[in-house]
């Protein structure tokens, strides 16, 4: 029967297209059902067309530094259009790179929304399709606004982070609200590119998921370079004009206005599970929202697997990736290596980037975990001088009795690549010792890795 598959995935972003060519590579006929272009948020209106920004960011940044290391530029000049558009070629060249990674794997693609249906099957428009073996509901999130203050999003003055990677021309003052790893990285974006930026976090601090000490540093580098940021403050009312927002903000017992010809929306997405026919197939939430699923990923539903954002926290792209690969192995009858979730890594790509895994020092005192830390910072690695990044450090924090990792967090260069060792060690349950012994490469950032494992005993030789 045309319409009938082992597999059908609901959404083809990074949990579900991943999901689709495992279960293809296992021999499964899958179908994946796309709305809009494969890739998701991810690669079209996410992770990899903000990554482009902010390379172009960094670059700026880098031009205007260049005269200190013999190089001289001229006027560094920027142009978010240009920037824009070099990001839209970057995720566009992704998203036909997953159109060819379905055609390589013969999965079929069917345009258009899906609606589940009991019986295992998918409504597509006017077409049903079947599926032997299982549905995986992979529709992931959207940006959500903060109706109840006056924050709709608009698309000219209050935006998300949708209409700030398709924006031609910038707005000269930007608030934005939300200090985690949307907020954060646009803002570094948006001062690269000479706006005036504001960052307003309700929490008592930006990054508030990240170790207290490295949402110390970044907020101190943003600082340095003009971002204000504002964190335990609540905006109570904002006022929206055709030009201009203005927003009433309570922070530390104080209260003031802050007035931005834009703001932006980063505070937080909502998954997308309405319209989906989950009811209709019996398929439960959880007391949060997302669908609640067992050890296997399965809903309430036999037959219906949920994975990616709807599945619940992190909502990370990687961690979508890898319960799409682990369900795939469950249809196909494999026994897959369970998902560790505390070993899920976190970077936000902002600079100085910040990268983490595992428990945050305060959460290692709230439960009176017996640990010790050690901090080693760029500023004595050889590497960093030489580059000149030399704010930001590594943490490890160490499990006294049994020497197991309990968390790592690093702020600095190129974090997003040092966080791999410990993800690495921690998945393999290797110990800190065995990274003592390791050897780290000179002259290397990750040398600061190793230094940081040793200084858990006191004893890094460069600091
Ligand atoms: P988020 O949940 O990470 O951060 C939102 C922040 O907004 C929180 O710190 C929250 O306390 C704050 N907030 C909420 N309401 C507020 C209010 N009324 N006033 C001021 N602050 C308020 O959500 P975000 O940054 O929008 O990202 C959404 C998801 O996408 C997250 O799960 C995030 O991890 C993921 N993502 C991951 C990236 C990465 O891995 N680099 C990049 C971008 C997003």
């Amino acid at each position: 029967m045309a319409n009938s598959f082992d597999v059908i995935v609901l959404g083809g972003g990074p949990a579900g297209y991943v999901c689709a060519i495992r279960c293809a590579q296992l021999g499964l006929q899958t179908a994946v059902v796309e709305q809009d272009k494969l890739g998701g948020v991810c690669v079209n209106i996410g992770c990899i067309p903000t990554k482009a920004l902010l390379h172009s960011a960094y670059i700026a940044h880098l031009l205007k530094e260049s005269k200190d290391f013999g190089v001289e530029a001229g006027e560094v000049k920027t142009d978010y259009g240009v920037a824009m558009k070099r990001s839209r070629r970057v995720a566009d060249q992704n998203s036909k790179g997953v159109e060819f990674l379905m055609k390589k794997h013969k999965i079929t693609v069917v345009r258009g929304t899906g609606v589940l249906q009991p019986g295992k099957k998918v409504k597509v428009g006017s077409d049903v399709y079947e599926a032997k073996k299982a549905v995986v509901i992979a529709t992931g999130s959207r940006v959500k606004g903060i109706p109840q203050i006056g924050l709709e999003i608009n698309k000219t003055t209050v935006i998300s982070s949708d209409e700030a990677l398709l924006m031609e021309k910038i707005p000269a003052t930007l608030a934005i609200i939300g200090a985690g790893a949307v907020g954060m990285e646009f803002a570094d974006i948006f001062n690269a590119f000479g706006v005036k930026v504001t960052i307003i976090e309700a929490l008592p601090r930006i990054l508030p998921l990240e170790d207290a000490e490295a949402s110390d540093a970044v907020g101190k580098s943003y600082r340095k370079r003009g971002i204000e940021v504002i964190a335990g403050a609540k905006v109570t009312k904002a006022t929206v004009a055709k030009d201009k927002v203005t927003l009433d903000v309570e922070a530390g017992g104080e209260k003031k206005q802050i007035v931005a010809a834009a703001v932006l929306m980063a505070a937080g997405r909502a998954v997308n599970i309405e319209n989906v026919g989950l009811k209709e197939c019996g398929i439960q939430l959880t007391e949060r929202g997302f669908i609640k699923v067992d050890k296997n990923l399965q809903t309430s539903t036999a037959g219906y697997y949920a994975i990616g954002d709807v599945a619940g926290p992190p909502m990370l792209a990687h961690k979508g990736s890898r319960e799409g690969v682990v369900v795939a192995e469950i249809i196909a009858g494999q026994k897959p290596h369970s998902i560790k979730y505390d070993n899920v890594p976190s970077v936000t790509y902002c600079h100085p980037e910040v990268a983490s895994i595992g428990m945050t020092e305060d959460q290692c005192k709230e439960k009176k975990l017996d640990y010790v830390a050690g901090k080693f910072p760029f500023s004595a690695n050889g590497r960093a001088r030489g580059t000149g990044e030399t704010e930001g450090f590594v943490k490890i924090l160490r499990d006294k009795k049994y020497g197991e990792i309990l968390g790592a967090h690093i702020v600095g260069p190129s974090a997003y690549e040092l966080v791999a060792e410990v993800v690495a060690a921690m998945e393999a349950e290797a110990t800190v010792e065995t990274l003592i012994s390791t050897i780290h490469a000179h002259p290397t950032l990750y040398e600061s890795l190793g230094e940081a494992f040793n200084a858990v005993y006191g004893l890094a030789i460069n600091a």
